[in-house]
């Protein structure tokens, strides 16, 4: 069993979901895992105490939420000492022609952050109309018309949710056996430095 934390960042919620789904996986395969919303991390979090660490985030305006950007970077040197993975939330991801987009915000985020997780999962998030006030749904409005013309029913529309339960489970396993593997073959180290922002 290993001790795995599932860290993430979220406007509307859809990538705390993602985390508990991933987090769900994880206890059915016998792992202690912990989720946490990076603006409820208490300031004494350590880090070393988890074998492995995800870290998730979604994007909006075309970058991921600063906390997130932040406590990667300042991290990185924990991070890289045990198994991790990054996964985004996007509506880049929830159409064919947004996946190359999708992946440039990872390219940005990993250049920015200099942290490079092991693995790394990209899913569709969720228009929820009903939760943005006026100018949010405004610009939402917009961007959807852009990242999904080839959706165009759904510019204008009430809530819908783009994620793939399935794709996200199958992430979730994969980073499991991972997990798995590396911690059979080295223990994560004890007396790195850590520091948080
Ligand atoms: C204000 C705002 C800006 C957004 N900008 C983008 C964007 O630039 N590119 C994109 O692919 N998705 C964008 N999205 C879509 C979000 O990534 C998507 O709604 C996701 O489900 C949000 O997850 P969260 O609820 O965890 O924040 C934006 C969403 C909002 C509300």
């Amino acid at each position: 069993m290993s001790v795995i934390l599932v860290i993430y960042a979220t406007g509307e919620g859809q990538t705390a979901t993602v985390a508990e789904r991933i987090a769900a996986v994880f206890e059915d395969l016998g792992h202690d895992t912990s989720t946490m919303n990076i603006n409820d991390r208490p300031a004494d979090l350590a880090l070393r105490e988890y074998d492995a660490v995800l870290v998730g985030a979604s994007i909006h305006a075309g970058q991921q939420q600063s906390a997130i950007v932040g406590f990667a970077r300042s991290n990185r040197d924990v991070l890289s000492t045990r198994p991790t993975a990054f996964f985004q939330v996007s509506l880049a991801s929830a159409t064919e022609e947004g996946r190359a987009q999708a992946a440039t915000y990872v390219e940005e985020f990993i250049e920015k952050t200099d942290w490079h997780p092991d693995r790394i999962g990209l899913f569709g998030g969720a228009l929820r109309y009903s939760k943005y006030g006026f100018l949010k749904r405004l610009m939402m409005k917009q961007i959807a018309k852009r990242t999904m013309s080839d959706m165009p029913e759904l510019e204008t529309s009430g809530d819908v949710e783009f994620t793939d339960w399935n794709e996200v489970e199958a992430f979730a396993a994969d980073v499991a056996a991972f997990v798995d593997g590396r911690l059979a073959v080295t223990s994560p180290t004890t007396n790195e430095t850590e520091t948080d922002e």
